[in-house]
């Protein structure tokens, strides 16, 4: 695991998203701005640590996603929010990237139609399928496409280990629950072939295996930086990561994830 940068914001957040958890937008000491979801002012902030562990896996797995760290903003720069947040533990920030057209219904089209951008996306949907992220589905699809570079890019975790679901072990996603069953797999899948859909699925399973293997040694050092303040019971989240390795999971989500596919792609005939 890369080491997490600490940044300090330097002005007054600039704005707040209309989204589910209301994040805000930050100017940092690094001079970028940082999209922060931060700490509610009760209980623990188990949706963080899902933040935390979703975009250091989604690394892992060598997908793209945006540059994080921890945020401390300063309460004066709060004067203009009015969401209730515990001042003190530290926020997480996604940074901001800009050339990127957000995914829905209507601008998939914009993506190009290529077979490097359908494995883009059959291994986020695998991903997600592993992380038990309920958060990326035909409505919501939590991804920006760079069309400089002409990649997605993953965001928002908050809705990992279905959805932030800790004291419960992790349970699979249904074929609707997914990515898969998105405007944009019908428009990156539309000129193939079922079977070749299919095979390139199955050409991800040495890559699944590895990046498996790479997430085991990241358990250790995201239970390391996870912020006091957060107020986590560690034990409860080491063994929802330990649940995320194991080999009856890894197994069952290999076979899911194919079975959901054909389903999707027979569905769309
Ligand atoms: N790194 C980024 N760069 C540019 N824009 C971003 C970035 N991250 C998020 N956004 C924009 O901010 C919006 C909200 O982000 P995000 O989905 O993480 O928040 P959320 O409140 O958790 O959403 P949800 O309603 O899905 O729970 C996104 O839909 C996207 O438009
Ligand atoms: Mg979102």
């Amino acid at each position: 695991m890369e080491t997490v940068r600490h940044l300090v914001s330097i002005k007054q957040i600039q704005k707040q998203y209309i989204t589910g958890d209301l994040p805000v937008l930050v100017v940092c000491s690094d001079k970028e701005a940082y999209i922060c979801k931060y700490m509610p002012s009760t209980n623990s902030a188990f949706k963080l640590v899902c933040e935390l562990v979703g975009s250091t896996m989604a690394r892992t797995w060598s997908i793209e996603s945006p540059a994080t760290a921890f945020v401390h903003i300063e309460a004066a720069h709060w004067a203009r929010i009015h969401t209730p947040h515990n001042f003190t533990a530290p926020a997480w920030g996604y940074k901001k990237l800009d050339n990127i057209v957000d995914i829905t219904p209507t601008t998939c089209n914009q993506v190009k139609n290529t077979n490097s951008l359908l494995m883009q996306l059959l291994k986020i949907a695998l991903f997600d399928f592993w992380i038990a992220n309920e958060d990326r589905t035909c409505n919501n699809a939590n991804l920006l496409y760079d069309i400089v570079v002409n990649k997605l890019v993953s965001i928002d975790y908050g809705g990992i280990f279905n959805t932030s679901t800790f004291e419960y072990p992790l349970s699979q996603l249904t074929m609707t629950d997914t990515i898969l069953y998105a405007e944009l797999f019908r428009h990156l899948v539309k000129e193939k072939s079922n079977e070749d859909v299919i095979s390139m699925a199955n050409q991800l399973k040495g890559y699944y295996d590895a990046c498996i293997t790479n997430c085991e040694q990241e358990i250790q050092p995201i239970l390391d930086v996870i912020p006091v303040e957060w107020n986590i019971p560690r034990l409860v989240v080491e063994s929802k990561l330990k649940q995320l390795v194991n080999q009856e999971w890894t197994d069952a989500v290999w076979l899911n994830f194919l079975e959901c596919l054909k389903d999707n792609l027979e569905e769309q005939i």
